[in-house]
């Protein structure tokens, strides 16, 4: 007997398959019942007839637990009902493990008690969706930057040096040493960049932050990267290519995802570039004649900003060159002015705040040298950084986007808790 995964059985039609299965749901009557399966691959329903398989299997069908495993053999057929397509006529049951009170369905229960069972609650359809788009965005950003011709790096977590400020760094140690779990691999593209050219790293980042909103995670995944000779237009450039790319990917391979997630398409399907850009100093007039009259020139914006922003747009948003007093030490300035800097925050629409950060570097050697001090930054541990700027220095620009912000974005998800398998929050290490 063949054995093949949920997601194939569209090319099995008129066969018998064997499928390893948990049981998700069930429902019967005297003569026939309705499995709900699920193999990771995908969900389908599995239809066992009495009359068809006999007491014994019917009984066997009809006591199954939700969650139990099991070998299933039937015949693949199509079903123009269920928007999977297929459907299974079940032959025989093989139970591998009889589950014992799966707590999460068919219950209502509080997030926290969710979160608790993170473990088991990843079993469920919503969060099996929301961990299949995770996935296509990772794989589209591989396809993306190597399409594009860049190099993966991968920067280490382990450092010495704190680029996104020194206040939320998680510190160890690291022998006799000091050690700083990485905020951002940001520092090290730079150099990697100087090396081969365009790259880009994928890895887990940290930060002690003592935020606790549905933005914020203790431990996200980032994606940067960095390029060399590529100044801060080329950037944006490079930024809505991307997401426009992310996005489309989104829509094309996770149809069934966004369809049992509920998410409104149509919102997703005019995302392509080029993306609006306004300029910090025009989004605080804007926000004035909006009536925030809280924010004034100089000060960062916190979400109900952002949102206000994004909402006159359907489409993410650039806000370009923000004072250099709340931006990190790194940032070239404008050409023609002191009190801004070549950057630009991304923000998702539908209120999901920032995705993107990113910024064309300082390539001066004395400029970097005195943001440094000015920052009160211990120069040694910034030396090796510092000395990229000795050594055919060329200017250079990169981004970071934060990947479960993103999931979520995309996913519908109101909380960046569920686009992550196991989420670090403030008051979470465990499970
Ligand atoms: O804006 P950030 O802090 O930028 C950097 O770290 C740069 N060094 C990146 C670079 O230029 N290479 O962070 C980048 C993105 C944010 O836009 C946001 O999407 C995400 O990372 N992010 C978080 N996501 C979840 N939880 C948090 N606490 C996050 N902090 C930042
Ligand atoms: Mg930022």
């Amino acid at each position: 007997m063949k054995k093949i995964m949920i997601k194939d059985m569209s090319s099995h039609v008129g066969e018998t398959v064997k499928l390893g299965a948990w049981l998700a749901n069930k429902r019967s009557s005297g003569k026939i019942a309705f499995l709900q399966l699920r193999d990771g691959s995908g969900f389908v329903q599995g239809v066992v007839v009495k009359e068809v398989v006999g007491e014994e299997i019917f009984q066997t069908a009809k006591g199954l637990t939700q969650e139990t495993s099991m070998y299933i053999t039937g015949e693949v057929t199509k079903d123009e009902r269920s928007s999977f397509g297929y459907e299974l006529q079940v032959k025989e049951i093989e139970v591998i493990h009889a589950a014992v009170d799966y707590p999460i369905t068919p219950k209502e229960h509080g997030t926290e008690f969710l979160m608790d069972n993170r473990h088991l609650w990843l079993r469920s359809r919503k969060q099996h969706a929301i961990m299949k788009i995770r996935n296509e965005i990772i794989r589209a950003t591989y396809e993306f930057f190597n399409n594009n011709g860049f190099v993966k790096m991968d920067p280490p977590i382990l450092t010495g040096s704190a680029p996104e400020g020194t206040s939320e760094l998680f510190q160890t140690k690291y022998f006799d040493e000091d050690a700083y779990l990485s905020q951002s691999g940001q520092l090290y593209m730079e150099a990697a960049a100087m090396a081969l050219g365009k790259v880009f790293s994928f890895g887990p980042t940290f930060r002690a932050e003592k935020s606790k909103t549905r933005r914020h995670l203790i431990e996200f995944w980032m994606i940067e990267p960095e390029m060399a000779f590529i100044e801060f237009d080329e950037n944006l450039e490079v930024q809505e290519q991307y997401v426009s790319f992310i996005v489309q990917a989104v829509l094309k391979n996770c149809q069934l995802e966004l369809e049992r997630l509920g998410r409104d398409t149509s919102k997703l399907e005019k995302i392509q570039a080029p993306f609006p850009r306004i300029t910090y100093d025009d989004a605080i007039k804007f926000l004035h004649e909006k009536g925030f009259d809280d924010i004034k020139w100089g000060d960062d914006f916190g979400s109900p900003h952002e949102t206000a922003i994004a909402e006159s747009y359907d489409m993410p948003v650039f806000i370009t060159h923000y004072p250099v007093g709340i931006k990190p030490f790194y940032m070239q300035p404008h050409p023609d002015r002191e009190d801004v800097v070549l950057c630009a925050d991304l923000i998702a629409p539908e209120g999901y705040g920032e995705i993107i950060g990113g910024s064309e570097r300082i390539h001066d050697y004395d400029l970097l040298k005195q943001r440094l001090a000015e920052h009160k930054l211990d120069e040694s541990a910034y030396a090796w950084y510092l000395e990229l700027r000795k050594q055919g220095s060329v200017p250079h620009s990169g981004f970071g986007l934060g990947l479960e912000r993103t999931v979520a974005w995309l996913s519908g998800a109101e909380h960046v808790r569920e686009s992550i398998p196991f989420p670090r929050l403030l008051n979470r290490l465990y499970p």
